[in-house]
């Protein structure tokens, strides 16, 4: 069976670690690389730069998070390059004008004291079954820390400027999976209804006993979904 090239793209303060479970598990499936986003202060930005550092011409393409609001970019600048898209822990919407009061204030406190925000920010990352799981709390700080306070910065600015995709969700046309944890509570449930509802053939999988990190806190039941995923792409 030919095997596609599947780029991953991570979220807010998280590199390839976030991946790990499914790079590791998928990689019979498919040639596998995870984007770094921690370069432009832009969605557009993020997205010409995976574009241009693309390994191939065609691929299937998931994201979590502001992985996905760069996914929706790519999906409207070079539809023809994607695959199958997989939209994890995101939303099609812009930020609302309390959104952006709240992300400034965000911005204003990781000025002020970095290590103080990272760890405010874990009781919204995680399921809170999950804050007392040790290992996943590391990996999680890891990510945070080793990324840093200026690409905070530069991600929320980002995402700050991002625009409504969701007049375009009706234009997508190749197999597409949306999935959430269902104590998402920094893109809920509802936010994914509306994707899967938008997009052509979607399907929707809600993931019982995990937050926004669905990657790392059901790492097999999102591998599981990805495998059935990548299996409905064509060629
Ligand atoms: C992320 O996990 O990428 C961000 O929390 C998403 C957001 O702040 O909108």
């Amino acid at each position: 069976m030919h095997k596609p090239h599947l780029l991953l793209l991570p979220g807010l303060l998280c590199d390839a670690r976030l991946w790990q479970h499914q790079a590791a598990d998928l990689a019979d499936l498919a040639h596998i690389t995870v984007a770094d986003l921690s370069q432009a202060d832009s969605i557009a930005g993020l997205a010409e730069q995976v574009l241009a550092q693309a390994p191939d011409e065609c691929f299937a393409l998931a994201g979590l998070s502001m992985g996905g609001y760069v996914a929706l970019e790519i999906m409207r600048r070079a539809p023809q390059r994607v695959l199958g898209l997989a939209l994890l822990d995101t939303s099609a919407q812009a930020d609302s004008d309390a959104a952006k009061r709240a992300r400034v204030d965000l911005m204003g406190q990781a000025e002020e004291d970095f290590a103080a925000l990272v760890a405010s920010l874990l009781p919204k990352f995680v399921h809170p079954a999950h804050l007392s799981d040790p290992a996943l709390i590391e990996v999680i700080t890891g990510m945070a820390h080793s990324l840093g306070r200026d690409v905070f910065l530069r991600q929320q600015k980002a995402m700050l400027g991002r625009i409504d995709s969701r007049p375009g969700l009706v234009q997508i046309r190749c197999p597409t999976l949306v999935l959430c944890g269902w104590e998402d509570v920094i893109t809920p449930l509802t936010l994914h209804q509306e994707l899967a509802t938008a997009i052509v053939g979607a399907q929707l999988v809600m993931i019982k006993e995990c937050g926004h990190l669905s990657c790392l806190e059901q790492p097999q039941a999102v591998t599981r979904a990805l495998e059935t995923w990548l299996q409905r792409l064509p060629g």
